[in-house]
């Protein structure tokens, strides 16, 4: 056996040049690798949202613009959000289900502007429409109850999938979801509508500021550890994407992203169907607040994150940073 051992062997020398670098570069973020997630505004201006720096809720006057940008750019698929008004939030939240909301207003503008030149993925889930900030219904104990809460997400998923929206995407972890809105997109005449399960959604401290842009936390009394997972699980999302998968899901997500990379690679390597991951509103003001204290270049840290994504097997991720990579990508 000959020796390739070091000197005949020296990895550094097809690091020695950019050219080579590129040659030898493994995995490539693109433009498709991207999708944007949007807060709707209620009212007619852009309101930005403190916690987020950078980013505004967008009126829903202003949401064709955001989509010509995003096609402009590259990005497939935009994720809405909206910040429904006080008095429209109840216990049930069943302005969820109202085909007049904020939701299938934000739908049908982007739509209507640009038809099929992009995807709209809409989040189901009912913690922007309760007035306590839970995703599902109480009972009187506080508990978020799972199968009455399925009904309601349903009817919300059909809500979204009448008003046009091109990927329902449940967010809510309660149990058997996803099949529940599989059989009803089916007999309600939606069979192309495709569900992205937020499969392995895990109950983390990451997401205080995207419940600042929908308003939701304020209002929020306890935690959701009863229907998010336990961060220190890994076997466990395995299960959840496994049942997410047999119910009908065309694609699994990961959240939060950075803290849950391995997640991602698990995932991966044993499901073959795409699988994205959310970097999550904490994560976009991480990356914000290191680059304002002058910690790094935020433009390269983002890029070495979003790569680190690809690189972990993810076929997208969501993130608020996106139409600043998707510029960065094209230069
Ligand atoms: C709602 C939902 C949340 C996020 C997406 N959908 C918040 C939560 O579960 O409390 C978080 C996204 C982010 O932090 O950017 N079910």
């Amino acid at each position: 056996m000959p020796n390739y051992a070091y000197p005949a062997t020296r990895l550094r020398r097809s690091r020695a040049h950019k050219w080579s670098r590129e040659m030898a570069r493994e995995n490539r973020l693109h433009s498709s690798n991207l999708i944007w997630p949007l807060f709707i505004a209620n009212g007619e201006d852009e309101e930005p949202v403190g916690s987020l720096p950078g980013v505004s809720r967008i009126p829903v006057s202003g949401l064709a613009d955001k989509a010509r940008e995003a096609i402009d750019l590259g990005i497939p698929c935009l994720a809405l959000f909206p910040h429904t008004p006080p008095e429209k939030r109840s216990d049930d939240g069943e302005e969820a289900s109202n085909p007049d909301n904020l939701m299938c207003a934000g739908i049908r503008a982007i739509k209507d502007a640009v038809g099929d030149d992009i995807g709209v993925l809409t989040d189901v889930a009912l913690d922007p429409y309760t007035s306590h900030g839970q995703d599902g219904l109480l009972d009187e104990a506080g508990y978020v109850v799972n199968d009455a809460t399925v009904d309601a997400l349903v009817s919300q998923a059909l809500n979204q999938a009448a008003a046009g929206s091109d990927i329902v995407a449940p967010s809510d972890m309660m149990d058997g979801r996803i099949g529940a809105i599989r059989d009803a997109l089916e007999q309600e005449g939606h069979a192309n509508v495709q569900i992205m399960a937020y499969a392995a959604k895990y109950a983390s401290a990451f997401y205080g500021p995207f419940r600042d842009a929908v308003g939701s936390g304020g209002l929020l009394k306890g935690d959701k550890k009863s229907y998010q997972m336990d961060p220190a699980n890994a076997g466990e999302a395995m299960r959840e994407i496994a049942l997410d998968i047999a119910e009908g899901a065309d694609s699994v997500m990961v959240k939060p992203g950075l803290p849950y990379l391995d997640i991602v690679r698990m995932a991966a390597d044993r499901f073959d169907l795409p699988v994205y991951a959310y970097m999550v509103s904490g994560e976009y003001a991480m990356i914000e607040a290191m680059a304002a204290a002058g910690a790094g270049e935020r433009d390269v840290i983002l890029m070495e994150i979003l790569t680190g994504f690809v690189r972990a097997g993810a076929s997208g991720v969501l993130s608020y940073h996106a139409p600043v990579a998707a510029r960065l990508l094209a230069k």
